[in-house]
């Protein structure tokens, strides 16, 4: 899978694939992720990328040319399976977008930034719409790294046990049961009981129940 992020503020995208699960994805050739700058695309002599809203009002807005002439740069290379713009006004994201997602081969993501892009690019190049939550973020980037952090994450291979992004909170629309480690007990508090038993089939259903009463109190709204 090759995912293309564009970005104003790159910077902002060096670190959160640089470690861990997303390194190691990415090491092992299971994905690419490529950074973009339309800024490196604008034609203007100042390298603008942004300019004042029609009808005035506070704010810049993204101008088309270097988003555009970027994204076509990209799509002369390869077809994208979707052109994603991050915004707040999106779809909101949940896993069954990224377990969809992280079936396609190649992915082109757009952050916005200031007040937001022309709608023409909208209208005319962005295929899906998303928003990591109800709350306005000062750029596309940090919602960006979200989306790739969770669909790198469920790409055959990327996690050793195979079983472990499956048991992942929401993959069945069940919030994940609670988990413990070593030591059996700390400051007087013990591991279930039924995690030592070693009876398999006995520890699933455990694990069942507690998901669903743990849905049950914090997310009702999963189990309509
Ligand atoms: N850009 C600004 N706010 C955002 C949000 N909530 N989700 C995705 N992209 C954004």
């Amino acid at each position: 899978m090759r995912i293309d992020i564009l970005s104003v503020v790159p910077e902002l995208l060096d670190s959160p694939f640089s470690h861990s699960i997303l390194k190691r994805v990415i090491e092992k050739g299971l994905a690419e992720v490529h950074i973009h700058n339309p800024r490196d695309f604008s034609t203007d002599k100042h390298k603008k990328v942004d300019d004042y809203q029609y009808g005035g009002g506070a704010g810049l807005v993204m101008t088309c040319q270097p988003i555009v002439d970027c994204i076509k740069n990209l799509t002369a290379q390869r077809k994208y399976d979707e052109i994603i713009y991050m915004t707040p006004d999106g779809e909101q994201l949940n896993q069954g977008i990224v377990n969809k997602l992280s079936l396609d081969q190649n992915i082109l993501i757009l952050c916005g930034h200031y007040k937001g892009i022309d709608q023409r690019i909208r209208d005319l190049y962005i295929t899906r719409e998303i928003s990591i939550g109800d709350y306005v973020l000062s750029g596309g980037e940090l919602g960006a790294a979200v989306l790739v952090d969770a669909v790198l994450r469920v790409i055959p291979g990327a996690i050793n046990n195979e079983e472990s992004a499956l048991t992942d909170s929401f993959q069945d629309n069940l919030l994940a049961p609670p988990v413990y480690t070593r030591p059996a007990e700390f400051e007087g508090k013990k591991v279930p009981e039924v995690l030592l038993s070693g009876d398999f089939p006995k520890i699933n259903a455990w694990r069942e129940k507690e998901a669903y009463k743990r849905t049950r109190d914090r997310r009702p709204d999963l189990l309509d």
